[in-house]
């Protein structure tokens, strides 16, 4: 991978705002994305339990937190050209059993998520920003897995 540069993180960055200006409705289009390619989900996520509900906290601090990361894992390219993750990120996704085919709905979802949230600041090059930013912190995640 080439270097990751000030415009990429930007870019990433700009998408991140535009997700923070309506958390329940960004969050209601991800895990909906999310449940459409992986049915089983439901059951993996606690708070998917009774369908995907926007007014429900713990479901869009979920997807805060996740969005969030991923704008640091733009941060922490741009700034060191690696990214690390927590190796209690790393023991939640192993004990949970995520998988790699689960680990690209994911990504799928994230990126129609940011599509709809900057609507025609959308480019080919945000989308390849925020792949590299996702994949990288993905990667750094299954490195944590115990
Ligand atoms: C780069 C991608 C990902 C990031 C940044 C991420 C981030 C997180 C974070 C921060 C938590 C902890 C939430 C908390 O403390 O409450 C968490 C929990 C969890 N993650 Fe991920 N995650 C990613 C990918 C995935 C994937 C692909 C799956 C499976 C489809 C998954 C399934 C889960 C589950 C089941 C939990 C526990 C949620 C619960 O409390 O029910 N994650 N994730």
């Amino acid at each position: 991978m080439g270097a990751f540069t000030e415009k990429q993180e930007a870019l990433v960055h700009s998408s991140w705002e535009a997700f923070k200006t309506n958390i329940p409705q960004y969050s209601a289009v991800f895990y909906t994305s999310i449940l459409e390619k992986a049915p089983a989900a439901k059951n993996l996520f606690s708070f998917l339990a009774n369908g995907v509900d926007p007014s429900n906290p713990k479901l869009t601090a979920h997807a805060e937190k996740l969005f969030g990361l991923v704008r640091d894992s733009a941060a922490q390219l741009r700034a060191n050209g690696v990214v690390v993750a927590d190796a209690a990120l790393g023991s939640i996704h192993s004990q949970k059993g995520v998988t790699d085919p689960q680990f690209v709905v994911v990504k799928e979802a994230l990126l129609k998520t940011l599509k709809e949230a900057v609507g025609d600041k959308w480019s080919a090059e945000l989308s390849s920003a925020l792949e590299v930013a996702y994949d990288e912190l993905a990667a750094a995640i299954k490195k944590a897995y115990a």
